[in-house]
């Protein structure tokens, strides 16, 4: 079996009495997609930090491609960071840079990063994977909030990593334009075989990621699978609950739960609202 792209056994990480994360283990494989949901505050942001070492954990193992990062200095880490892209709760582009070096800001600031000559091509490849090309010269201010979760992911995709991490990208969106950002995330993983870690509260964009594919040839998502059978890898879902992980396994072993913290983020319950 390859060894997962990224994997925790028994990651703890507290700050002072808060527990952020209780032996929290898990793996996901290459090209597949983790759901991970929790109330606020339940160790999501720092489960994805402390997986490209952003923060570092008290306790266990943190494999990143295969490697143990734990221990690794800054300098080493960013050999990895260059493979992985993230997209930041609330978007965190930089105000005062335009769209057009947001994007171009990991290229000009991680090592091993394309020839200079290169970098506006990179550029204007992610903004039109966004449909943003025409938005350059523009600062985050003049742009909605959809359009700069856009920006956001343009800018975690400009390196083409293997691994995507997106922190809540569509909290905050209107039902249109966080579908828009769930195809992007869709897209991406289906035409690059990427490694997707999503945070949502959303029902719907767990459902998308489960069971829906981005097919090249409509230009739109497709169909798949139940829990993404015959695409991907199968779509996981990781629940925390103070720093604990209560509930990992597919979409229907998650419908077959009955804790009542779990059953909040159930996709069952959704559906049979949103029908009503
Ligand atoms: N840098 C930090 N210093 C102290 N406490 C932190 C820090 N980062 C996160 N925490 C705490 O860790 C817990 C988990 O935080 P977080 O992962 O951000 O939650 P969420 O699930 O809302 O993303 C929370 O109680 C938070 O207050
Ligand atoms: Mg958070």
């Amino acid at each position: 079996m390859p060894s997962p792209i990224l994997e925790f056994s028994n990651v703890t990480l507290h700050f002072d009495d808060v527990v952020a994360l209780e032996k929290v283990s898990f793996r996901v494989e290459e090209g597949a997609s983790l759901v991970i949901m929790g109330v606020a505050g339940s160790g999501k942001s720092v489960l994805l930090k402390v997986s490209i070492g952003l923060v570092k954990p008290d306790a266990g193992d943190v494999y990143l491609f295969g490697e143990r990062i734990n221990d690794l200095p800054d300098q080493d880490l960013a050999r990895f960071r260059q493979h992985v892209g993230m997209v930041f709760q609330e978007s965190a582009l930089f105000d005062s840079l335009t769209v057009a070096e947001n994007v171009a800001y990991p290229l000009l600031n991680q090592q091993g990063q394309a020839p200079p000559g290169d970098v506006d091509a990179r550029v204007r490849e992610a903004l039109q994977f966004v449909e943003l090309e025409h938005t350059l010269e523009k600062l985050p201010s003049e742009l909605s909030g959809g359009m700069r979760r856009r920006v956001a992911i343009a800018r975690a995709i400009v390196n083409h990593p293997r691994l995507l991490l997106y922190d809540s990208p569509t909290a905050g969106l209107d039902p249109i334009t966080a579908h828009t950002i769930m195809t992007l995330i869709l897209k991406r993983r289906d035409i690059g075989n990427v490694t997707s870690l999503v945070v949502t509260h959303r029902l719907q964009d767990a459902h998308l990621l489960a069971n829906f594919r981005y097919d090249a040839a409509k230009g739109d998502l497709v169909a798949a699978g139940r829990n993404g059978a015959g695409t991907q890898p199968p779509t996981r879902f990781l629940i925390l609950n103070r720093g604990r992980v209560v509930f990992d396994g597919d979409e229907d072993a998650l419908s077959r739960q009955q804790d009542p913290y779990i059953r909040r983020f159930m996709i069952a319950k959704g559906v049979r609202a949103a029908k009503k």
